[in-house]
């Protein structure tokens, strides 16, 4: 007989969710909750699914950087070292983290949109691989500070594809009302195309692209990447430059509740690697190492959040509320966004979910965690599990109400590893003068 499992997790005999061979119930009862709480070796499955589905689709060499935006500690830096992946990062903290955790320069993507003097002089310093540079001003500042530096910068030019694409659908217009990157319809993107090639301490090896984030429809990847060709076709014909590199950009979609069936990543791989091929084959342009910087899609479906209930409180007009010891300083992704998670208790998870509920978090606002779902009958002391937390959740996590912030801990064949210390009172206090 088949194990039971849940959202990819399994269930065992006791009713009990079980994480990378843990008991969700003796992981809350050992690192208290709330608490991140990440299966490792899926974690590792979903890298090298992504390197194995664009070994296997695309002929020429291509490079998987995951998003730390998505989340981001030292073991995570280290997981995708051993990974073999590449790895994307955007502020000085991220770079800087992945510096502690020994990360190869040589395979780091530097973005941001705002790059400071001492974020360019701390990549340059490091060796970071790529610098994607996100506008002409942004271009010439760091020319002046590699020629400062006597270095030359090896950048890829972020442009504005003219396609933006939202989990179901896309739009394709020249003109994306954007902060992101150089327009191409305007030609401020051929412009800085032309200054990048003529300045001396700039060395310029590709475009990057990127549409979105929980992107479904595969179709916008095709349409993004036929836009980025009109303009390499331009860019050859009045430069003569050909690019040996492409990137485009993370985004892939993941499941967070039941009627959600993104694609999967072999499915993405393939289409991006036949749009390649067939665009590169008809405009006679040689196939360039792609990267491509899933962040969502590597990491989210693999973390679980735990907390305790604490009350259930029956609302007159029967509403019930239940309150959990977390909230939007966990997981502020419900109030910014709106987005909707699966939800259920831990610890019984062989009843039949039949309590309709809202929960609500902590904090002084509404805090309204996941809205009318049904639960197994809860009671206080159970543990809920929350499940496609393990992006954009402990990363955008914050210390509101002066919350201290959640431990994260990996599991695997049935161990449990603390990568995260729960902060203490006191750390909250720690740069208080
Ligand atoms: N590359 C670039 C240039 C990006 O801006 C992003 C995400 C990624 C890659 C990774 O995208 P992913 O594969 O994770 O979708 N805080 C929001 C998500 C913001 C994404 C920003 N950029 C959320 O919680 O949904």
């Amino acid at each position: 007989m088949q194990a039971r499992t849940f959202e990819g997790f399994s269930v065992g005999k006791n009713g009990r969710l079980t994480i990378g061979g843990c008991d969700a119930v003796l992981l809350a009862q050992r690192f208290a909750t709330p608490l991140y709480v990440f299966d490792e070796t899926r974690l590792r499955a979903n890298c090298r699914d992504y390197r194995e589905a664009f070994r296997l689709n695309y002929p020429s060499e291509s490079r998987i950087a995951y998003a730390a935006k998505a989340f981001l500690t030292l073991a995570m830096a280290k997981l995708i070292k051993e990974e073999g992946l590449s790895l994307d990062v955007a502020s000085a903290g991220e770079l800087f983290t992945a510096m502690s955790a020994r990360f190869p320069a040589g395979r780091i993507y530097m973005h941001g949109n705002c790059k400071t003097q001492e974020e360019m002089t701390m990549a340059l310093r490091y060796g970071v691989h790529r610098l994607i540079i996100d506008s002409e001003q942004e271009l010439i500042q760091l020319n002046r500070i590699a020629a400062k530096m006597g270095k030359k910068a090896d950048i890829f030019l972020r442009i504005t594809p003219g396609v933006e694409a939202h989990t179901h659908e896309y739009i394709k217009t020249g003109h994306l009302d954007t902060k992101f990157g150089i327009h191409i319809e305007s030609g401020l993107a051929l412009k800085a195309v032309k200054s990048a090639l003529a300045l001396k301490n700039i060395n310029l090896h590709g475009i990057h692209a990127h549409i979105g984030s929980q992107i479904f429809d595969l179709e916008s990847y095709q349409v993004m990447i036929e836009m980025v060709f009109a303009f390499l076709k331009d860019v050859r014909s009045k430069t003569k430059k050909v690019f040996g590199e492409l990137d485009f950009g993370g985004g892939l979609g993941i499941r967070y509740s039941q009627e959600q069936h993104p694609p999967s990543v072999a499915d993405y791989a393939r289409v991006i690697s036949r749009t390649l091929g067939q665009i590169s084959h008809d405009l006679d342009y040689p196939l360039p190492q792609i990267i491509v910087e899933p962040g969502r899609s590597i990491v989210a479906e693999a973390g679980v959040t735990l907390y305790t209930i604490h009350y259930v409180k029956k609302i007159p007009g029967g509403k019930s509320y239940v309150i959990v010891d977390g909230g939007l300083s966990d997981n502020p992704r419900p109030a910014l966004y709106g987005a909707r998670y699966r939800v259920a208790v831990a610890n019984k998870m062989n009843k039949p979910a039949n309590f309709p509920c809202t929960v609500s978090g902590k904090h002084c606002e509404t805090d309204r965690l996941f809205q009318d779902v049904n639960i197994q009958t809860p009671q206080r002391g159970d543990i809920m599990a929350v499940f496609s937390t393990g992006a954009y959740n402990y990363s955008m996590a914050s210390n509101y109400n002066r919350y201290p912030r959640p431990a994260a801990i990996m599991a695997a064949n049935g161990k449990a590893r603390l990568i995260v210390r729960r902060e203490s009172l006191g750390d909250l206090l720690r740069q208080d003068l």
